[in-house]
Order: C-alpha cells, then sequence, then structure tokens
C-alpha cells in the first residue's frame, strides 16, 4: 500500500531550500539508524526551532527496516509537536539511493525527498537514470536531489584531486535534461572520518595537529553562477572533531590522524547557494566517544540506557552546535 508523506505530517524540500538560499544559510542533513539518534536530532531541531532532513541511508534502511522507519519519522513529527514546536518542518530523504527500484520503493513508503547517486556513472546514464527517478517522484511531489562530480574516497590513490570535482559547464545542462530540485556537488570533501590524508595536510606547529587543505570555493562560485539561485549540497561535511577523536583515543579506541572539514568553511559555505550540509560522522564520533567513556569510568554498568542516554544527550550537544554555529539554520521553522 502506498503512503504520501504528507499523511506522515512531513515536508518535501522545496520551499525549505527556497528560502535557505535566500536567507544565507543551509539546512542540517542529519543521518539516523536507531531511537537514540532521532531522539537527539528531534530535540535539538525543536529547541532551536530549525527546519531538519532526517536522513536514511541504503544501509540504514536495512539496518532499521524500511517499515520502522517510516513509523519513526511519523513518530518524530508529533515527538516534535510533543516538545511543543508547533509547525515542524522535518524531512525524510533517502541519502546515496543507487537504483530507481530503490527511489521508487521510498516515494511508495511516504519518504518526501530522495537522492539518486548517478555521479560513479557516465554523464549520459547520469542523466537518463536521475530523469527516470524525477519523472516517478515529482509526479507524488517528492524532491530529488542528484550528484555530478565524485567525492574522493579514502582509499582513493588521487583523493581531492581537482579531476574529481564538479565540472561547472555541466550543471545546467545536467539540471535542464534531469529537472532535479537540487545538486550535490564535489568541492574537496568526502565521507568518514579521514577526509584526507596526512601527505595532504600541513600540521599546527603548536598542537601538532593536521591541517586540511581548503574546498575548492571557486568551482562552487562557478557552479553559482551558472545555476543562480539552485540549490546546492555539500556531503561529507562532518568537521570530525578533535575532542570526540581524542576521547575515543584514550578510552581503548584507535582512530589516528582522523581529519574532517574545518567549521569556518562550511559556515562559508552555508552563506553561498549550498542550503543543505549533509553529516553523518560527527555524530557516529560523539556517540562512540560517550559510550566509550562510561565503559571505561563505570566498567560495572551493563544497562544501555546509562551508555546510550549519555551518548543522545552528547549527540543532541553536537546537533545544536551544527545548527546554530555553523549552519545558522536556527528559528528558520517557527
Ligand atoms: O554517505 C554515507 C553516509 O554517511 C551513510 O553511511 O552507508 O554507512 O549508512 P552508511
Ligand atoms: P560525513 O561522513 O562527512 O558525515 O558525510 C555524510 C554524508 O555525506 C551522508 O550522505
Ligand atoms: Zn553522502
Amino acid at each position: 500500500m502506498k503512503v504520501s508523506f504528507k499523511d506522515l505530517g512531513l515536508v518535501n524540500t522545496r520551499e525549505m531550500f527556497a528560502k535557505a538560499v535566500k536567507g544565507g544559510y543551509a539546512i542540517p542533513a542529519f543521518n539516523f539508524n536507531n531511537m537514540e539518534q532521532l531522539q537527539a536530532i528531534i530535540q535539538a531541531a525543536a529547541e532551536t526551532k530549525s527546519p531538519v532532513i532526517l536522513q536514511v541511508s541504503k544501509g540504514a534502511r536495512n539496518y532499521a527496516n524500511q517499515t520502522l522507519l517510516r513509523y519513526m519519522a511519523q513518530g518524530a513529527v508529533a515527538y516534535a509537536k510533543e516538545l511543543g514546536w508547533k509547525r515542524p518542518q522535518i524531512v525524510l530523504h533517502l541519502d546515496h539511493g543507487d537504483s530507481y527500484e530503490l527511489c521508487k520503493s521510498c516515494v511508495d513508503f511516504g519518504f518526501s525527498s530522495v537522492m539518486i547517486d548517478g555521479s560513479a556513472l557516465p554523464y549520459d546514464e547520469n542523466v537518463a537514470l536521475t530523469r527516470k527517478v524525477v519523472n516517478y517522484a515529482h509526479k507524488y511531489d517528492v524532491t530529488v536531489e542528484a550528484e555530478l562530480g565524485v567525492l574522493a574516497g579514502v582509499e582513493d590513490e588521487v583523493s581531492a584531486e581537482a579531476s574529481h570535482y564538479t565540472k561547472p559547464e555541466e550543471v545546467i545542462d545536467f539540471v535542464k535534461k534531469t529537472k532535479c530540485d537540487s545538486l550535490a556537488i564535489s568541492i574537496g570533501t568526502s565521507h568518514g572520518a579521514y577526509k584526507f590524508k596526512p601527505e595532504q595536510c600541513t600540521r599546527d606547529p603548536k598542537t601538532g595537529r593536521l591541517v586540511p587543505p581548503p574546498l575548492a570555493f571557486d568551482v562552487l562560485k562557478a557552479i553559482e553562477k551558472k545555476l543562480p539561485g539552485f540549490p546546492i549540497v555539500l556531503h561529507g561535511s562532518s568537521s570530525v572533531p578533535q575532542e570526540y577523536v581524542d576521547i575515543i583515543n584514550t578510552h581503548g579506541g584507535k582512530l589516528p590522524d582522523a581529519v574532517g572539514i574545518p567549521e569556518e568553511q562550511l559556515r562559508k559555505a552555508a552563506k553561498s547557494a549550498v542550503c543543505k550540509i549533509n553529516i553523518d560522522s560527527d555524530s557516529r564520533l560523539a556517540m562512540t566517544a560517550a559510550v566509550r567513556k562510561v565503559f571505561v569510568d563505570k566498567p560495572g554498568e551493563f544497562d544501555p540506557r546509562k551508555y546510550l542516554g549519555p551518548a543522545r544527550d552528547e549527540m543532541k550537544k553536537l546537533y545544536m552546535h551544527k545548527i546554530v554555529n555553523v549552519l545558522g539554520s536556527n528559528n528558520k521553522a517557527r
């Protein structure tokens, strides 16, 4: 049985993005896989009155079960209202959809937004696949994010090299042909907690910490010029807070040389046509740091609420910080 996102109290990204581009801020897109992450996201969004995108990857969908996820998203809207947020603006979004069938299934299951990631395909195939997804999704008023350019992976020899960046000369044709609602681009961000190799960074002489190379803002500017006012998306935008890395490393973990995107660069991006910023790894780090700390400090503890509770509180703190101090989306959904 098909379900419309509208019956679940969710919204699509159309209006949200238009306002964000105009207002010079970005909407947070936080991935979730479990109840504690969802609680923390909703508490943070409700308290700051920030529009929010709940992101579900293919892996999360398999982990948590699609039916359960749908009811969790519906429950999230009700929970937000219970917390005193009168008109919650919550999107349920498929992150990195890799096939037409998966996107269609999410549209039919109550998602209000889907991403079709054809970025690894040859250009014409990416166009054709994206167009097919858009044709279906738009029938149900579901918005579609597409991707052009390849995000570097840490295993990739030419990580964050210019050869992967989105080509500004392709974006007009791509958007015109696919009719996508937003476009994810590659300007030097990448997924995970190891965004740059040590040899791509310099070291801060005072702290000894890695200092990553800057994002390709010239590419972003060229894209904005080609597509004035069109919503742009940044994936791989975790900052990999070093305080979490330190807690993890001093409590039995091992994350040597983990490094992310400095916050001042994300702040700058949020003020541009970038209107959606994807964050997953930072929440994983917050959760892992909090859980490891309880395990080391209180070895006798075995009630999951006693370690998942602090993890939830730490994630909420992180989400609020991102909303208020980095993306600037607070008070935009009153
Ligand atoms: O883009 C990747 C997201 O961080 C989701 O990761 O596939 O491990 O759920 P995942
Ligand atoms: P991070 O790994 O930087 O959190 O990126 C998440 C992301 O882009 C999800 O699509
Ligand atoms: Zn991503």
